[in-house]
């Protein structure tokens, strides 16, 4: 049950189930692509598995009690879900970022730096670079290009969150995961951040769990609608939208349910 016309996948997530070690089956039997260069909205009321797909997505589950995970998730190619698999190199690759902004305590240019210098890098024109290249991609640059040295706890709450955006971007992952980004900003920062999504689904494949069928409406190039563990149904935006072909679908977004 996908649209016919859905470019070519960067992530195919098959069969995939999971059930949490208390016996909640939070995802049944889920399969569908995700195609690279686009934003991929994951929505529907809370508790249809929507964070739980994402923390699949780079691993994240392997930190809490699941008890029972079967499927497959294939990223070019390959089953991230395989034990063999290095989480870490996947989570460079996948990078996630959560509806409660967390910097670290430090400047604004060392929030950004840390993951690089982690990871290795020590050449000073490459951090710079990404210092750069990072804060303009999360549309924060042009405030905050005079005081990078300044605590990032300084920050406001809309600036923190576009900084944990840039954090995950410095890291210049493939994937981008993004669980409720807005929900804790004002209208003005929403925006900034949904602006910068459009400019990254050139560069980035994007998957976002809008904090409201309004966001998931203005962002989607292709939506998927989930209820109580189920994929009830994946289209382009606007037809899921206008015109959803699921009852279910057409509740929610025309607000009976939610
Ligand atoms: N760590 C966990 N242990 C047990 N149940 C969980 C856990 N995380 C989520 N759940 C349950 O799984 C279901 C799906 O949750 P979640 O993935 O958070 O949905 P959504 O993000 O769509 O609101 C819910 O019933 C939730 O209570
Ligand atoms: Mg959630």
């Amino acid at each position: 049950m996908q649209p016919a016309d859905l470019p070519q996948a960067k992530v195919s997530i098959q069969d995939l189930s999971l059930q949490y070690a208390d016996g909640t089956e939070s995802l049944r039997g889920i399969s569908f692509d995700i195609p690279a260069n686009q934003i991929t909205v994951l929505f529907g009321p809370a508790g249809g598995g929507k964070s739980t797909l994402l923390r699949c997505l780079n691993r994240l589950n392997d930190l809490t009690e699941v008890k029972k995970l079967d499927g497959k998730i294939l990223i070019e190619g390959e089953n991230i879900l395989d034990p063999k698999t290095d989480v870490i190199a996947l989570r460079r690759r996948v990078g996630m970022v959560f509806a409660r902004p967390v910097v670290l305590p430090f400047s604004i240019r060392s929030n950004l730096t840390y993951g690089l210098e982690l990871a290795g890098e020590r050449r000073k024109s490459r951090l710079t670079e990404a210092v750069e290249r990072s804060l303009s991609q999360a549309a924060l640059w042009e405030e905050v290009k005079d005081r990078l040295d300044d605590p990032a706890i300084a920050l406001s709450g809309g600036q923190q969150q576009r900084l944990c955006l840039a954090r995950v971007l410095a890291l210049q992952p493939a994937i981008i995961l993004l669980d409720e980004p807005t929900s804790g900003l004002d209208p003005i920062s929403t925006g900034k951040v949904e602006a910068s999504l459009q400019e990254l689904k050139k560069t980035y494949t994007v998957v976002l769990v809008p904090h409201s069928v309004q966001q998931a409406a203005r962002t989607a190039d292709f939506a998927a609608f989930f209820l109580q563990g189920e994929l009830v149904e994946y289209a382009h935006g606007e037809e899921a939208f206008t015109n959803p072909k699921d009852q279910r679908t057409e509740d929610y977004v025309t607000g009976r349910f939610g």
